[in-house]
């Protein structure tokens, strides 16, 4: 085989190895063994001036044509498949934005929660501010600012969990209602939500339970100011349709005490059978008063010209009765079986 058919051959195999040459490096590959410093057709360059005169135009002619067309072809093969890898890159990295998201785990609201949040708005609405106050209270607060001094027997009624250096969990959140007189002048409307403490546990009762106080004072305050108020909330929280009536009852803070109780909004007291109700076409709601005189005086208001009406309400109960459950305890047990439901 002569020189010049040598290279012949040689550019033929370049040319098919770099068509089927796939990747930028498989084409590096052919170029190194086609064009490199020890390829065969680089050799023979070399060699040229040691051929006969007459031969080597020749070969030199053949062999620079056949590295013209080596190196154009892997020109092309190299635009081509920069191309490729570039849309093999951009399918491999799309992202398909119509993919639905991964989930959140959602929660949803404890039921006493969506109570209070409703009761509390509700009293927002009417100008009313929310005022809080420590679960961990001094006697002083709890009790004897409330006209329960010490040694009376309402004490007894509470179930106090008593710490030491006088210290007590409240027992409800009257207490707020002394704080916040303490600490500003009338007029007073207040709405306070909090936790509460009292050993005690059954089906309707727990440990600790939710309590919402409020708080009205002002010049010209009556009871019908306090049914009124209270036959709205009702109305907001169980329905347009429900009926309020009071019930004379006794709490030391105030006088007189009322409980107030809301017309079945299940069977409007018309089935014998009703769960909520039981029948009586009436449902206990929460425990109410005109602020009593000493407890204005000790808070330091003129109760010649002050008036205020105070009202106690657990959420937990009422939640129990709008939605159906029989036990308190369910409640407070973290169980999501249970939760999950609301
Ligand atoms: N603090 C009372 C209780 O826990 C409820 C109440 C509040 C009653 C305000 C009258 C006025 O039982």
């Amino acid at each position: 085989m002569s020189v010049v058919e040598r290279i012949e051959e040689l550019k033929l195999e370049a040319l098919s190895a770099l068509a089927e040459a796939g990747t930028t490096k498989d084409l590096e590959s052919v170029r190194v063994k086609y064009l490199g410093r020890s390829a065969d057709l680089t050799e023979i360059k070399k060699s040229i001036r040691d051929l006969p005169q007459d031969e080597r135009k020749a070969v030199g002619g053949s062999s620079n044509r056949a590295t013209k067309e080596i190196e154009a072809a892997l020109a092309e093969r190299l635009a081509e498949v920069a191309v490729a890898e570039r849309e093999e890159k951009l399918r491999a990295e799309a992202v398909d934005v119509t993919l639905p998201g991964a989930p959140y785990p959602k929660g949803s609201l404890h039921p006493s929660l969506r109570v209070i949040d409703e009761v509390v708005d509700f009293f927002v609405g009417l100008g009313y501010r929310v005022a809080e106050g420590p679960e961990v209270e001094t006697d002083y607060y709890n009790f004897t600012a409330l006209n329960i001094p010490p040694g009376h027997p309402a004490r007894g009624m509470q179930d106090t969990f008593f710490l030491d250096d006088g210290l007590v969990l409240r027992t409800h959140t009257s207490p707020v209602q002394v704080r916040t007189m303490l600490s500003q002048e009338p007029p007073v409307y207040i709405v306070c939500p909090g936790r509460t403490y009292r050993r005690d546990s059954d089906p309707t009762h727990t440990p600790m339970f939710n309590q919402i106080e409020g708080l009205a004072v002002d010049k010209g305050l009556t009871l019908g100011d306090l049914k009124g108020t209270l036959a709205a909330m009702a109305r907001h929280i169980f329905g347009e349709d429900v009926k309020v009536r009071l019930r004379p009852s006794y709490f030391q803070f105030v006088e007189p005490g009322v409980e107030l109780d809301v017309s079945c909004f299940i069977c409007g007291g018309s089935d014998p059978n009703c769960k909520v109700c039981k029948g009586a076409g009436w449902i206990e709601m929460l425990g109410a008063g005109m602020v009593d005189p000493a407890v204005l005086s000790e808070a330091g208001y003129d109760p010649e010209e002050y008036t205020g009406f105070a009202f106690g309400m657990g959420p937990d109960r009422m939640a129990m009765v709008r939605y159906g459950i029989p036990d308190l305890r369910l409640f407070f047990e973290g169980d999501l079986r249970f939760l999950q439901q609301f």
